[in-house]
């Protein structure tokens, strides 16, 4: 997600157990002009798992450049954008502003393919782009028929941005659609709620966003509930603890100490909320603030061990 998780914390999703993980959102236009910075970081894979890239662009030839490019770093996929709602993405007619263009969301499809040189590409969607017009179903017919491998449905359309609930048996209209796989998005926070959207969608499988926030073990629970395997076992306090300083070095060694240590406290924040432990919400939220205050990794680390030894000592 865009702004929010990256390399460091795909590498925990898939230490516990994540089947596939895509990168946040790269432009194909930043990528062809090569900022190598902004790609290293974002297309950053530490060999776990597929190696997924995704890309946005408003322009054909940027999004052909794009997947060139990661082709020749050796991804092992791509994913198209259309999905995303912002003003910034879809003013400039990317993201999910594609929807409400469909000649040009096609060409994309197309430049994509072209660019990413026989490696396999998908397509990442909404609805559509408003009530009136719910063309994911058209879309990823085209995308079928143009040779992509996988498409995913957030069960919203553009106009609602995050607003309501995700409509899980809408985007069944797509898995009735087409042949390829279908992955429902939006909502799922539970392995309940993976049933349940996969119950109301009959699609092929689920994509999981926000809820992963401070706990990246939830996809790997997820993917081992769907497949009917019991082996798997929740992290104890001082897997999740481990996870999370790990985390924290990496955020570190991706952005550099000062950039690092701000980025990753949102995940901090998101891990304490998501500690089992019974605190209050005023004492979370005070652990929260004295979390993110820290500018050195050394009283960080010591305060976190504190908070995961002795979690009712640090709340009191
Ligand atoms: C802050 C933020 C950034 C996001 N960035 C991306 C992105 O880069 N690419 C993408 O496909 N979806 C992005 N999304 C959308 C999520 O992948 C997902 O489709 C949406 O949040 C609904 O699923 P969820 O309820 O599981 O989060 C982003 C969402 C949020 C809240």
């Amino acid at each position: 997600m865009s702004g929010s998780t990256d390399a460091a914390f795909r590498r925990q999703a898939v230490r516990f157990g994540a089947e596939a993980v895509v990168s946040e959102m790269v432009a194909g236009e930043t990528l062809a002009m090569a900022r190598p910075d902004v790609v290293r970081r974002t297309c950053r894979h530490e060999g776990a798992g597929r190696w997924i890239v995704q890309l946005a662009a408003r322009r054909p030839e940027d999004m052909k450049r794009g997947a060139e490019l990661v082709a020749e770093a050796g991804v092992d996929q791509i994913d198209i954008n259309m999905g995303c709602p912002s003003r910034q993405v879809t003013g400039g007619q990317s993201g999910s502003a594609l929807m409400r263009e469909p000649d040009l969301a096609r060409a994309i499809i197309d430049a994509a393919l072209e660019g990413a040189g026989g490696r396999p590409v998908s397509l990442k969607m909404r609805l559509g782009w408003d009530g009136d017009m719910l063309n994911a179903p058209d879309l990823a017919q085209y995308a079928e028929r143009a040779g992509l491998c996988m498409v995913t449905v957030h069960g919203r359309t553009r106009c609602q941005f995050y607003k309501g609930e995700a409509d899980w048996a809408r985007v069944r209209d797509t898995v009735e659609a087409i042949s390829l796989p279908v992955i429902v998005n939006g909502d799922i926070g539970s392995t309940g709620d993976a049933d349940r959207a996969l119950e109301h969608s009959h699609a092929h499988g689920v994509m999981i966003g926000r809820s992963a926030m401070g706990q990246p073990w939830l996809l790997g629970e997820v993917a081992a509930h769907l497949q009917g395997r019991h082996d798997w076992q929740a992290p104890s306090l001082s897997e999740k603890f481990e996870s999370l300083i790990e985390q924290i070095e990496d955020s570190m060694s991706l952005y550099g100490t000062t950039l690092g240590l701000r980025i990753v406290r949102k995940h901090i924040s998101a891990s304490v909320d998501c500690l089992a432990n019974d605190w209050t919400e005023d004492e979370r939220r005070s652990i929260r603030a004295a979390a993110c205050r820290f500018n050195e990794p050394g009283p960080l680390i010591d305060f976190l061990t504190r908070i995961y030894q002795s979690p009712r000592s640090v709340a009191a």
